[in-house]
């Protein structure tokens, strides 16, 4: 039994993160799997969270129902939608983590929609592919040559796919792995397209507040909200609370029939992890209950504190480097090709994904002129 069983080959992020931890060298530099660390180099846990976590009640670990907890999404859906959140024309379900909202909506993907694909542009986070395995996966390229955002082929990918078909955007105006973004603006031109198709827009936010602010990207979910029939966000507090290992996610699906389709979600998860956790819930409900402002404030001091990082980097960049500048969000790419990448791994430690992609929030202060170093000696 098992005899001839493959062995497949790990994940490349969590890879990544096995060598680097395995590496002994003492100058090593994790700029790989997507993590907040501190400016020191320490994981970050928020002062809110800290605090939200030492008030939990640990009298009661009894299920939550099958939806989740409804103040645990009713207090997320007013974060995530601000004053446009109307609970009556949503369907809501807490997940495990963004990664499980996405499946959610890949499930009921393929209950409602008679044209089983979705557009993914290219890169993007590897998981997809798995994720929403089961429907047909149309590619196209979300930069041009010069390494910005290419708005015309996110028009032309709608423009040409199945009517009634699903599109995906990636992290909102936090790009992984590009850390490029469509303004709002084009966001507009690319809603009229999807409208006019009649598709299904799922945009994975799993970043709020990391992009532009937590206003500004919630403008971006807010503008779809209004103005497509056809929209559906997963969230995640992985990031912004730093809290990745407790999977804290939801999705909302814009619905005139909440209850039918809160039953389908509900089905796809009872038939994966029966239940969602509800530690995350329990905190983050807490959190956004009492602490709100606190933390918000925690998660723009996170965000400015990111791009703080990616600016002194830049500045001890050649000019080739500058357009890294523009990213935003944890990541970003390096213009480096695969072996320099390998180079900057094997001759300095310095640990970053084959294809250059760079987690700023894992740039240590004191690290910037190390890293600086290694890129300029491998390009
Ligand atoms: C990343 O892209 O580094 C993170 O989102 C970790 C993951 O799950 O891939």
């Amino acid at each position: 039994m098992f005899k001839s069983l493959p062995c497949l080959p790990e994940d490349p992020t969590f890879k990544l993160f096995n060598q680097f931890k395995a590496d002994a060298n003492p100058k090593k530099v994790n700029l790989g799997i997507g993590l907040y660390f501190d400016r020191e180099g320490m994981p970050k846990v928020f002062d809110t969270v800290k605090k939200a976590v030492s008030e939990l009640d640990v009298n009661n670990f009894n299920y939550l129902p099958i939806g989740g907890d409804r103040e645990f999404l009713r207090l997320a859906g007013e974060f995530v939608f601000g004053e446009v959140f109307d609970p009556g024309r949503l369907a809501m379900q807490a997940t495990c983590g963004g990664t499980q909202a996405c499946r959610c909506f890949a499930d009921l993907s393929l209950e409602v929609l008679h044209e089983r694909e979705i557009q993914i542009a290219e890169p993007t986070w590897v998981n997809y592919h798995a994720l929403f395995g089961a429907m047909k996966i149309s590619r196209f390229n979300h930069c041009g040559e010069d390494g910005m955002v290419n708005a015309e082929a996110y028009y032309n990918a709608a423009r040409n796919a199945p009517i009634g078909s699903a599109f995906l955007i990636q992290g909102g105006l936090a790009h992984n792995p590009t850390g490029v973004n469509l303004s709002l603006e084009q966001m507009e031109e690319l809603i009229r397209i999807l409208e006019e198709r009649r598709m299904i827009l799922f945009m994975d936010m799993a970043y709020l507040g990391f992009g532009e602010g937590i206003e500004q990207d919630r403008k971006y979910v807010q503008l779809c909200y209004e103005k497509l029939e056809r929209f559906a966000v997963a969230i995640s507090f992985s990031k912004n609370a730093s809290m990745y290992e407790q999977r804290c996610g939801a999705l909302f699906v814009k619905t005139v029939n909440g209850p039918c389709t809160e039953s389908q979600l509900q089905k796809s998860i009872r038939e994966t992890i029966s239940t969602p956790p509800g530690f995350g819930q329990e905190v983050m409900a807490n959190i956004l209950k009492n602490y709100r402002q606190e933390w918000e404030a925690e998660v723009e001091a996170a965000r400015e504190d990111i791009d703080w990082r990616r600016n002194q980097l830049v500045d001890r960049l050649p000019a080739e480097f500058m357009r890294v500048r523009e990213t935003r969000g944890m990541f970003g790419l390096l213009p480096l090709s695969r072996e320099q990448a390998l180079r900057l791994r094997e001759e300095f430690s310095i640990y970053i994904l084959d294809n250059g992609r760079v987690n700023f929030a894992g740039v240590k202060a004191c690290d910037l002129d190390y890293i600086a170093e290694g890129v300029r000696s491998v390009k």
